[in-house]
C-alpha cells in the first residue's frame, strides 16, 4: 500500500509531530490538508511543501470548524483517505492547584476534537468503502 496520491488531513499541523508528519508524508507524494489554530504556521508550512498542500485554521473544539476543514479537503483534493487526528494538549501543573477550566480545555481538544474529526469523515469513509 503507498500513500503517494492520498488525501491526508493533519490536525494539529502548526508544530511538533503533526507538522513534521505533513512533511514527511508529502515528501511520499501524498496529498496533505493542514488544520490548526495559527495561521502563521499553517501558512509557512503549506508554501514550504507547495502544490500538495493545503491550509484551513481550524479549532477542532468546533465542530463546524472541523466540518469546515474536511470539506476544504474535499473542495481542493476530491476526498479524504486519512485523517490524522493529532491535536493534543498536555498542560503541565499539580492537581491540587484544580485548574478545572485547564482540565476542561483538555478533555475538549483532546476527546471532543478527536470525535469531532471522526464524525466528520467517517460517513465519507464508509460510503468510499475505504479510510
Ligand atoms: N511529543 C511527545 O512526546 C508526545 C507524547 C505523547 C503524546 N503526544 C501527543 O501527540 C500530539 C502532538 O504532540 P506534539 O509534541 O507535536 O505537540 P505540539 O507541538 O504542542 O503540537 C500540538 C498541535 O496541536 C494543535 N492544537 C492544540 N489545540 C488545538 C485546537 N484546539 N485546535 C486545533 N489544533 C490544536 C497545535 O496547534 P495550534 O496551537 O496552532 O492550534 C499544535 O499544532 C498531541 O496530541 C500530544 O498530546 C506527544
Amino acid at each position: 500500500m503507498s500513500i503517494e496520491n492520498k488525501v491526508v488531513v493533519i490536525t494539529g499541523a502548526s508544530s511538533g509531530i503533526g507538522a513534521a508528519t505533513a512533511k514527511l508524508l508529502a515528501s511520499k507524494g501524498a496529498q496533505v490538508v493542514l488544520g490548526a489554530r495559527r495561521e502563521d504556521r499553517l501558512q509557512a508550512l503549506a508554501d514550504d511543501i507547495g502544490a500538495n498542500a493545503h491550509y484551513r485554521v481550524t479549532d477542532v473544539t468546533d465542530q463546524h470548524q472541523v466540518h469546515d476543514l474536511i470539506q476544504s479537503a474535499v473542495d481542493q483534493f476530491g476526498r479524504v483517505d486519512v485523517l490524522y487526528n493529532n491535536a493534543g494538549t498536555m498542560p503541565q501543573g499539580n492537581l491540587s492547584d484544580r485548574e478545572y477550566d485547564k482540565w476542561q480545555m483538555m478533555l475538549n481538544v483532546n476527546i471532543m476534537g478527536v470525535l469531532n474529526g471522526i464524525g466528520e469523515v467517517l460517513p465519507m469513509m464508509q460510503q468510499q468503502h475505504d479510510g
